[in-house]
């Protein structure tokens, strides 16, 4: 693989840098000299407001945590057009809108790299409950999806940002094993001291609560199918973090160690 030297003079735009991903990788591309600019990912749907950040820029982090595709094509036409490279977040769970991004990026003609995750390790979404009731209640306790730590996936994404030879790659990333939902939440219960355990919830209850956040029923039933089948075929590790970083990717019991705090 061929290095692009990092003090190229051109500053990488990192879209949501106060994100679980991109907060990591903000901090690591400025450790490595790397100019960064930062635009919020609401800042995404407004053209002008993108066109204006991307101005000059060699390399972009988009993340697009919005619910639908909607003003997508608009964004990544600007990216196309501004940035010489575009490195995207995006998920390996069906239903969701980054399909329809990546197909945009395919057809943008942008240089770019897809990183794609089933989760991430981070689980704040769970925090409050574990904090007030020792328990989660959620779908598909028994489903293994394979967290993978943001920190790893910014490691890997600040190499294909920097670097030259990840263009066109759709890179899997997970951690090293894949515990169960269920699993995971007991293991923060074994980081914090105090145990905690997975309720399981109908599949119409999920369905239901998964409708607040502004998705189609086609897109969650297709999540929750996903979940579903999770459960008799956990997802595999792959060996990505390892290949692109030359470290191993961190375990889900170690990303709950060093953040046990946030669940006591
Ligand atoms: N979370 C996962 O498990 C997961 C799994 C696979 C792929 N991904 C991908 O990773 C990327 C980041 O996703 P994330 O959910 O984890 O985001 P996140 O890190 O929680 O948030 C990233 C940024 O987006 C802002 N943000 C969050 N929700 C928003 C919304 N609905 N509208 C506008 N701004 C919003 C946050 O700013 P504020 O804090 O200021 O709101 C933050 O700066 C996305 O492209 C997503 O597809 C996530």
């Amino acid at each position: 693989m061929t290095e692009k030297r990092v003090d190229d003079a051109s500053p990488t735009l990192v879209v949501g840098a106060s994100g679980t991903v991109g907060r990591h990788v903000g901090l690591q591309l400025a450790a490595a000299g790397v100019r960064v600019r930062t635009l919020t990912p609401r800042d995404l749907l407004d053209p002008t407001s993108l066109e204006a950040a991307a101005q000059g820029v060699g390399a972009v982090l988009l993340g697009w945590p919005h619910p639908t595709a909607d003003a997508a094509a608009d964004a990544v036409g600007v990216l196309a057009r501004e940035v010489g490279r575009v490195v995207f977040l995006s998920s390996a769970v069906p239903g969701r809108p980054e399909g329809a991004i990546e197909a945009l990026l395919a057809r943008s003609g942008v240089r770019h790299t897809v990183l794609r995750a089933y989760g991430f390790a981070a689980a704040l979404q769970w925090a409050e409950q574990i904090r007030s009731e020792g328990a989660v209640r959620g779908y598909g306790g028994a489903a293994g999806l394979n967290p993978v730590d943001e920190r790893d996936i910014a490691a890997v994404a600040v190499r294909a940002l920097v670097e030259d030879g990840h263009e066109g790659a759709r890179y899997l990333l997970t951690g090293p094993e894949s515990p169960t939902q269920a699993e995971q939440v007991g293991i923060i219960g074994e980081a914090t001291g105090r145990p905690a355990k997975w309720e399981e919830i109908p599949r119409e209850t999920a369905r239901h609560r998964m409708s607040a956040t502004g998705r189609t029923r086609a897109a969650i039933d297709s999540t929750l199918d996903f979940i579903h089948a999770r459960i008799t075929a956990p997802e595999p590790a792959t060996t990505t973090v390892q290949d692109i970083t030359g470290n191993p990717a961190r375990t889900f019991r170690a990303w709950a160690t060093d953040h046990a705090a946030l669940f006591r």
